[in-house]
């Protein structure tokens, strides 16, 4: 069946001349006059269009709601931009276009990329990788390029943004694809049983390898193996990983004999490795190893206009796993999910969705029904009410946005520790120790009877500071100073030194706990 492509006429002479290209070339066209007719087009009973071309009405609050509803439903769209609008691409990259040629376009142009609209259309329904974003579009014209090569692939971005799926879609459009693809959680495993696992090992070569047992390198021979958590791992394996990249061969642990495979390698982080470098933590060497080529997945925070597509796509999903006889989500309970923050990023939204699907009592999610975190997150500074114009003003809106987003972290991580915190048995609390006796002993925490208050208790020789369930940040911030006064027999100076926070700061919480 050829593919359907609807042309708006809002420009008759260019929608004319693009149908007549189209049809020669086998599509299945049709020119619609109205934009509503092409949204009923899209969103009606029949299956959506392969893609949608807007000859003109860009700017009409119309084509703005098209252009949601063709993505909401993963229509790719293509306008056609007059030579009028001063920087065409910001015009396009605003309106959410997938793509955009500027007026008057040659109509074997327009079919040519229209064509490849719908070919990177086949690839997101082959991949599983949802979004009509022009950061998640980029991703899959990376991912075309890079699949029929063997280059090695590092793949950053957040937790959650989908770097297994790309390296998964790497794989299945390589010519590896009838190959093992071998993911391996570098942070997983200690150094030594990593090693193993990725080297294998003679029998022999460690207490407990009664058998020689071939490494996740020998697995994926032909095939591709994907290294997560790279980052993560200890330095003496990068050195073990930049060989193999330097030459394809390796040992066995307790091995004597070189092993040579065809392996191409993907890895990924979710911290910048960078940094990690920057840090001393990540070989350099290793790291431009790795990233020869390389692909970011940005925030879903920075990606919203692909919220209701995935949204859509995972109600979908999940009723139908789950037999649920499910009609959709109401538009406010939308709104909601398209401006809530998303730390998990797209993880965190499929699992939300598959629990709403589970436990919505009316077959469709309603804003009731999304949990209060979600809710609260919502982001407060949203562009809509950022102040009106003006690069400096859209930075410092950027910066606050960034400053409340680093608030709400933090928020989230203190709460997720106390939670932590109270799920331990009730009669057993966390030790936060100061103070050099403490540290000498090497333990990092240890634990002590509840019924201890923890800022009236007797001190124990090393001056423990006791966190109990309920205790404020305050709470805790006091008796880390009292244990520190009482260490250093008063001695405001050390007490600060062994704080690590200076003598002017000390006084001043002195002065705010009242402490004399
Ligand atoms: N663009 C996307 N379209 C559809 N599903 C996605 C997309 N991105 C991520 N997902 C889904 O979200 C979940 C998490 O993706 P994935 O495991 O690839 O993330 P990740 O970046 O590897 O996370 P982590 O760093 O925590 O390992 C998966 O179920 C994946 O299918
Ligand atoms: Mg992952």
């Amino acid at each position: 069946m050829s593919d359907r492509v609807l042309i708006t006429t809002d420009d008759l002479e260019q929608a004319v001349r693009v149908n007549a290209a189209l049809e020669q070339a086998g599509f299945d066209t049709a020119m619609v006059s109205s934009l509503d007719d092409v949204r009923q087009a899209v969103r009606g009973k029949q299956p959506p269009p392969d893609a949608i071309i807007l000859t003109g009405g860009l700017h009409e609050s119309t084509a703005r709601r098209l252009l949601a509803a063709a993505h909401e439903h993963g229509v790719p769209t293509l306008g056609l931009v007059e030579a009028t609008d001063e920087a065409a691409e910001t015009v396009a990259h605003e309106l959410g276009l997938t793509d955009w040629l500027v007026k008057p376009a040659d109509p074997a142009e327009v079919t040519a990329t229209a064509r490849r609209l719908i070919e990177r259309r086949r690839l997101q329904q082959r991949t599983g990788i949802l979004g009509e974003s022009a950061p998640i579009q980029e991703v899959l014209v990376k991912i075309e390029q890079m699949a029929p090569v063997r280059s090695t692939v590092l793949i950053q971005g957040e937790s959650g943004t989908g770097k297994e799926l790309v390296a998964r879609a790497i794989h299945d459009l390589s010519p590896r694809r009838g190959k093992a693809f071998i993911a391996v959680n570098c942070a997983a495993l200690p150094e030594t049983l990593l090693e193993s696992e990725l080297f294998g090992h003679e029998k022999g070569a460690f207490t407990g390898a009664a058998e020689r047992r071939l490494g996740r390198f020998e697995l994926a021979n032909g095939g591709t193996i994907f290294l997560d958590e790279v980052g993560e791992m200890p330095a003496a394996t990068q050195v073990k990983l930049l060989r193999v990249l330097e030459d394809r061969s390796f040992f066995r642990v307790g091995g004597t004999q070189p092993i040579q495979v065809d392996v191409r390698v993907t890895a990924a982080s979710n911290k910048s490795l960078k940094e990690a470098v920057a840090l001393g933590t990540f070989r350099d060497d290793l790291f431009y190893r790795l990233n020869v080529l390389s692909v970011y997945l940005p925030p879903l925070r920075e990606r919203r206009s692909d919220i209701p597509l995935l949204v859509r796509t995972f109600i979908t999903e999940f009723a139908k796993q789950h037999d649920r006889n499910f009609h959709g989500i109401t538009p406010d309970a939308q709104q909601i999910l398209v401006d809530a923050d998303w730390p998990g990023n797209v993880r965190q939204l499929k699992n939300l969705i598959e629990s709403m699907v589970v436990l919505a009592p009316e077959g469709e999610i309603r804003a009731s029904d999304i949990p209060r975190d979600i809710r609260e997150r919502t982001r407060i500074l949203p562009m809509r009410i950022a102040p009106p114009s003006g690069a400096a003003r859209e930075i410092a809106g950027q910066e606050l946005e960034f400053i409340f987003r680093t608030l709400v972290e933090l928020k989230m991580q203190l709460e997720d520790l106390r939670g932590r915190i109270q799920e331990r048995p009730s009669e057993r609390v966390e030790v936060i120790e100061v103070g050099g006796g403490s540290r000498e002993q090497g333990a990092g925490s240890r634990s002590i009877p509840a019924s201890v208050d923890p800022l009236d208790a007797t001190p124990e020789p090393d001056h423990p500071v006791i966190y109990k369930p309920g205790m404020s940040m305050s709470d805790v911030e006091r008796a880390a100073i009292d244990a520190a006064l009482r260490e250093t027999h008063g001695n405001r100076r050390k007490a600060a030194e062994t704080l690590g926070i200076g003598e002017r700061t000390l006084y001043r919480k002195l002065k705010e706990y009242a402490i004399d």
